[in-house]
This record gives structure tokens, C-alpha cells and sequence, in this order.
């Protein structure tokens, strides 16, 4: 039987007041993909600042690749990999002087054959000799993430993998996550905003909110959870809400900005009486969604994931700016 290759108990982070992290049990088989999904400040980094011994524990236990992360911190470093949602790379260094330095940093004395491997994986071995400043943004990732796989960890964690990179690149990278996981064998958790990309390529899944667990499962067992339909409106002049909640089959009604947000039994008998209830000229926008995950998110938060007008950080722009710090 496989075993689990991270284990929490009560896991607890508090910073001051604020508690980033609150009371989480969580088990990842081992050779799985583990996604971590939430909103702005949900707790998911956190989350990974711990599991890797990054920042200490406030309360509670955590063990990783079958060591304990308080007691056996280092045997935990040599067994994990992470790629942090920030830059790591050195810009006036090529992919393999960056390899090479990572090598160095960890002592690794057998590294070059590897690394080889890990650049034909990602599709960067003719770019070997170029300086990292010549690289995509896609390509970057790729190589943070060589970079993390050079010590042959068994759990890797990854913050945000794809965030800032357009669809194309982003399904690419989804493919090659995939990959690390099946043909190198590695349990990956990774933490994202996009529920798609959760929904791709994670066999399990924890929704955070405010450094809670507020659902696990797998993708469909979590859709198979949410029995209502959402129809999102939006109305030229204000609405009274009483009259939407008189609506039968409307058995919830949130707002979100000028948005409104209505749970409904099935949309296909509701939205003739939302018809009937409102003057069709009075709609200025109207979106019907089935059960998914984002639904699922939009059933126990009561908020969508990423909130209109929050603040989702562009790395393109993040990436353009530290290259200009370093000149
Ligand atoms: N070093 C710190 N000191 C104080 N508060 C912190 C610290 N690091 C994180 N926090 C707070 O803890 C909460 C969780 O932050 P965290 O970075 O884990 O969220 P996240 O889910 O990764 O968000 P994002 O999607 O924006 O990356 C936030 O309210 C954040 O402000
Ligand atoms: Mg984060």
C-alpha cells in the first residue's frame, strides 16, 4: 500500500493576530498530484513556508517524505524541491551556470548527467549556453523547475506554477508537471488560483479560505458535491433583493459588486420566472453555470475564487522589473 508522503496534523501558523494557517490535518499519497486551491491570502504559501520548513510552526505537527519537519528539518531538505512563485533564477547566468549553482548550493557531486536529462525534458538543451535574460517567461519556469528536480527530491511543492503565463503556455506546463509526476516519480503539491488547472491535474484537493481546509476531495467527488446550479446577473438599474429571493427554486442570493449571485435548484426552471420577475431590458449581463469546481467554491465561500478587482500579481511585469533591479 503506498504511504503518505505529507502528513499534517493541527498544522497551525500564526503571524501576530492573524492566523495564516489554521488547525490543518492533510495527507498526500505518496506519487500523487495534490492541488491547494484558494483565494488572495488564503493561507496556500504559508501552507508551503511550513511544509518546508521555511517559517517555524506555531501548534501542531507536520511530516514530509516520512521525516518530521521540526525535528528532522534537514532531512526534509534533502528530500524536497520547491519552486517558489518568485524569480530564483540568475538573469546574466545560462540555464546551465544556474544548474551548476544550484549543484554547488546543495553539494551535489554528480549532477551534470541529470541535469542533462532534466534540460531534454524540458525542451531546453539547445538553449543551454544562452544567458536566462534571453528566456521566455514559460521557459524561465521550466528551468526553476529543472532546478528543483537536480537533487532527485521525492516531494516537490510548487507555488503558483503557472501564474502570469498565457493558456498555451500554462497547458505546456501542465503536461510537463504531469510528466515529473508519472515518469520521475515525484508526489508534487502545488497551490493555484486557477481552478482549471487544479481541476487538470490534481487526483486530490483542498479548498483553503482564511487558513482553513473548507473542502477535500478529489475534482469530482467535490463536483459531485454541489447540487445547485448558479446564475450570475447583472442589472442595469438596482434590484430589490426580496424579489429575487421570491423566485421559486432560488434558494440563495449574494451580491458581488454590482453582480448578483443566485443559487438555484436547476437553472433551466428558474430562469423563466427570473424572466417573468425582471424586464429583459433591465438584464444587462447573464451567466448560467452547472456544477464545477469554481461553483463548488462559489457553494461554501459564498465568493468566487478570484474576486473581482483582487489583486492576482502579474509575473510578467514581476520578472521585468527584477531584471531591471539586478542591471
Ligand atoms: N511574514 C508574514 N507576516 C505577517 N503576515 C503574513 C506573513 N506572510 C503571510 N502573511 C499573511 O498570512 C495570510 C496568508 O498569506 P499567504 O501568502 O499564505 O496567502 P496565499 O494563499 O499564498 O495568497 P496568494 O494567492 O496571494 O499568494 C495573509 O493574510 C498574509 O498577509
Ligand atoms: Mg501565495
Amino acid at each position: 500500500m503506498a504511504s503518505d508522503a505529507i502528513v499534517t496534523e493541527n498544522l497551525t501558523k500564526v503571524y501576530g493576530k492573524l492566523t495564516a494557517v489554521d488547525h490543518v490535518n492533510l495527507k498526500v499519497a505518496e506519487g500523487t498530484i495534490f492541488g491547494l486551491l484558494g483565494p488572495n491570502g488564503a493561507g496556500k504559501t504559508t501552507m508551503i513556508k511550513l511544509l518546508t520548513g521555511l517559517t517555524d510552526i506555531t501548534e501542531g505537527e507536520a511530516s514530509v517524505a516520512g521525516f518530521n519537519v521540526r525535528r528532522d528539518p534537514m532531512h526534509v531538505k534533502q528530500r524536497i524541491g520547491w519552486v517558489a512563485s518568485e524569480v530564483i533564477l540568475d538573469d546574466d547566468f545560462t540555464a546551465w551556470e544556474n544548474l551548476w549553482l544550484q549543484a554547488k548550493l546543495q553539494s551535489l557531486p554528480e549532477w551534470r548527467d541529470r541535469a542533462e536529462d532534466l534540460l531534454k525534458y524540458f525542451g531546453l538543451l539547445d538553449r543551454r549556453k544562452d544567458r536566462v535574460k534571453t528566456f521566455s517567461t514559460g521557459m524561465r519556469k521550466k528551468l526553476e523547475i529543472a532546478l528543483a528536480l537536480l537533487h532527485q527530491p521525492e516531494v516537490v511543492f510548487m507555488d503558483e506554477p503557472t501564474i502570469g503565463l498565457d493558456a498555451n503556455t500554462r497547458h505546456m506546463l501542465w503536461d510537463l508537471i504531469t510528466g515529473v509526476n508519472r515518469e520521475f516519480g515525484i508526489t508534487v503539491l502545488l497551490t493555484s488560483h486557477y481552478i482549471e488547472e487544479a481541476d487538470a491535474l490534481c487526483e486530490q484537493i483542498s479548498i483553503i479560505d482564511h487558513g482553513k481546509f473548507v473542502a477535500s476531495g478529489s475534482p469530482t467527488d467535490l463536483k459531485a458535491r454541489v447540487k445547485s446550479d448558479f446564475v450570475e446577473l447583472e442589472t442595469r438599474e438596482p434590484v430589490d433583493e426580496a424579489k429575487l429571493r421570491a423566485i421559486p427554486g432560488v434558494t440563495d442570493v449574494r451580491t458581488q459588486g454590482k453582480t448578483w449571485i443566485l443559487r438555484v435548484s436547476a437553472a433551466e426552471e428558474v430562469l423563466p420566472r427570473l424572466f417573468a420577475t425582471l424586464k429583459t431590458d433591465e438584464i444587462r449581463r447573464i451567466n448560467v453555470e452547472k456544477p464545477s469546481l469554481e461553483t463548488v467554491f462559489l457553494d461554501i465561500t459564498g465568493k468566487r475564487i478570484d474576486q473581482p478587482g483582487s489583486d492576482v500579481p502579474d509575473y510578467r511585469k514581476f520578472y521585468a522589473q527584477m531584471r531591471r533591479a539586478r542591471r
